[in-house]
């Protein structure tokens, strides 16, 4: 039996610490906003993606014939719509032969609970690795949900999740549902509020990238 474990990654890096604080401050535009994100997502990508398995080939350059390597299989990447769709561009740049599966889930604003709302996914997940974008882990709820449909669905394990705030209640709701998952995010912050908002986090993300909805 596998055991069952969360992992978590804060990727430290200049670029991520000052995009971050960009995306943070309420004043900044909607577009700003996505673009500082997306330099996010490609930079927490390139760290979440050092797992992949490679496979030797042969490759002929102008030259003579010599090796390299290229990725075993294809991953599947899932955005969590809407605001994981802010980190689509950049996996999909780095891992332009991947699927894309998308998952659609909103938070019922009372109870805070995940409610599911569109589900896409491949049939058979069996043997793809599979990269969970959502820029915000709040309670968890959105993302325990996203990766027990990958589960279902054969995913390899651990899911590998890229987020740009994870607040220390939704990893520890990550670890509680006894998930096996990577998290990958450029900020552990404090708590959450009354709201069940991230503090002291950047807001809602959805909306900042497309406004009220
Ligand atoms: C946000 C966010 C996550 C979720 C995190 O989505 O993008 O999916 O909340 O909260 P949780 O960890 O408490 O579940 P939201 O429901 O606001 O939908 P949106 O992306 O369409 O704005
Ligand atoms: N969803 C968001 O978009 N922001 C938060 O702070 C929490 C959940």
């Amino acid at each position: 039996m596998t055991a069952m474990s969360v992992q978590v990654h804060v990727v430290e890096h200049p670029l991520i610490a000052a995009a971050l604080t960009r995306i943070r401050d309420e004043s900044t535009p909607n577009t700003i906003f996505r673009q500082e994100l997306e330099r996010i997502g490609t930079l927490l990508l390139a760290e979440a993606t050092q797992s992949l398995a490679t496979t030797e080939v042969s490759v002929k350059t102008p030259i003579q014939m010599t090796s390299g390597r290229a990725l075993t299989s294809e991953p599947v990447i899932v955005p969590i719509l809407r605001a994981g769709l802010g980190f689509l561009q950049s996996a999909q740049t780095l891992m332009p032969g991947a699927d894309i599966g998308f998952v659609g889930i909103s938070r019922d604003e009372a109870t805070f609970q995940p409610k599911p709302y569109v589900n896409k996914l491949p049939e058979s997940l069996v043997g793809r690795t599979c990269f969970v974008l959502d820029p915000m882990l709040a309670t968890g709820g959105s993302l325990a949900l996203a990766c027990r449909l990958l589960i279902e669905r054969g995913a390899n394990t651990p899911i590998i999740v890229v987020c740009a705030l994870a607040a220390p209640e939704g990893i520890a709701a990550i670890e509680h549902e006894g998930l096996d998952a990577k998290i990958f995010t450029a900020s552990i912050d404090e708590c959450l509020n009354e709201n069940a908002y991230i503090v002291p986090g950047l807001g809602d993300a959805g909306d900042r990238q497309f406004g009220a909805a």
